[in-house]
């Protein structure tokens, strides 16, 4: 479904993703390890149409996605829930997640998915006409899913999810994703809690310093003595 083909990205002149070639299938749930400033959110955001590239390709669909428009890209069925979450903080819950729909022509199916995210985080059911700006981290971070969930993506990519979530959130977090996965959305999901992402994972990958140093299935990951070490806390 999605193709990366030697992709680098740069700020300036400093290269931050140095080449790197991975694939998503359809149907399936791809994650992303790496450490802090390892060049994950860049590569989403390159996805997303929001960075250039330097070189290298995007492949969507079978057809070309490198340079073509944000706006377009989300279009082509592409839904990125940014890191930091990005919330519209003055509007309420319920425009926060019109936002997210806003290039559908189908209101009756907009309302419908909007019922489901209220749903899955009654939080936000609860307090739909309040301001974005006054949840709390965990709770700015459910929004912000959500408002990626109601373009009905084909392709969700989601960057670190669970930051910031207690471990019961962050449990409902990636039931929700599993779900999604079985109603037919694909996922590309960034993490650095590995454990909770490569129990979801079909296949991950790691990266390094603009780099994928190697990848596997989710569970031969998990049970991979570099990850172990760099990311699961075992020595
Ligand atoms: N707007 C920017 N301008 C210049 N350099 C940037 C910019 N954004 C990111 N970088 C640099 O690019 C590299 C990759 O950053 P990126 O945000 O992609 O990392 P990451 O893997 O998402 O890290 P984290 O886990 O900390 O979110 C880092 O060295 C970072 O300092
Ligand atoms: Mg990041």
């Amino acid at each position: 479904m999605l193709e990366v083909k030697d992709m680098v990205v740069a700020y300036g002149r400093v290269n931050a993703v140095k080449g790197i070639t991975f694939e998503v299938g359809a149907g399936q749930i791809v994650t992303m390890l790496g450490t802090n400033g390892a060049g994950k959110s860049t590569t989403l955001r390159a996805i997303s149409g929001l960075l250039k590239l330097v070189s290298g390709e995007i492949w969507f669909e079978g057809e070309r996605l490198d340079g073509v428009a944000a706006h377009r890209v989300v279009q082509r069925g592409i839904a990125q829930s940014p890191e930091g979450r990005r919330l519209f903080p003055k509007m309420s819950v319920e425009d926060n997640l019109r936002l997210g729909a806003y290039a559908r022509k189908d209101p009756s199916g907009v309302k419908k998915d909007m019922d489901n995210v209220y749903d899955l985080f009654p939080v936000l059911g609860e307090r739909r006409q309040q301001p974005a700006g006054l949840f709390s981290g965990g709770e700015q971070q459910m929004l912000a899913i959500g408002r990626a969930m109601m373009s009905r993506p084909k392709l969700l990519m989601l960057d670190e999810p669970s930051m910031g979530l207690s471990p019961i959130m962050t449990q409902t977090i990636m039931r929700t994703i599993r779900e999604l996965r079985d109603e037919g959305v694909t996922i590309l999901l960034v993490e650095q809690n590995a454990q909770a992402a490569l129990s979801l994972a079909d296949k991950g990958y790691v990266l390094e310093v603009g780099q994928i140093m190697f990848s596997d299935s989710g569970r031969n990951l998990l049970g991979d003595d570099r990850v172990k070490r760099a990311y699961l806390g075992a020595d």
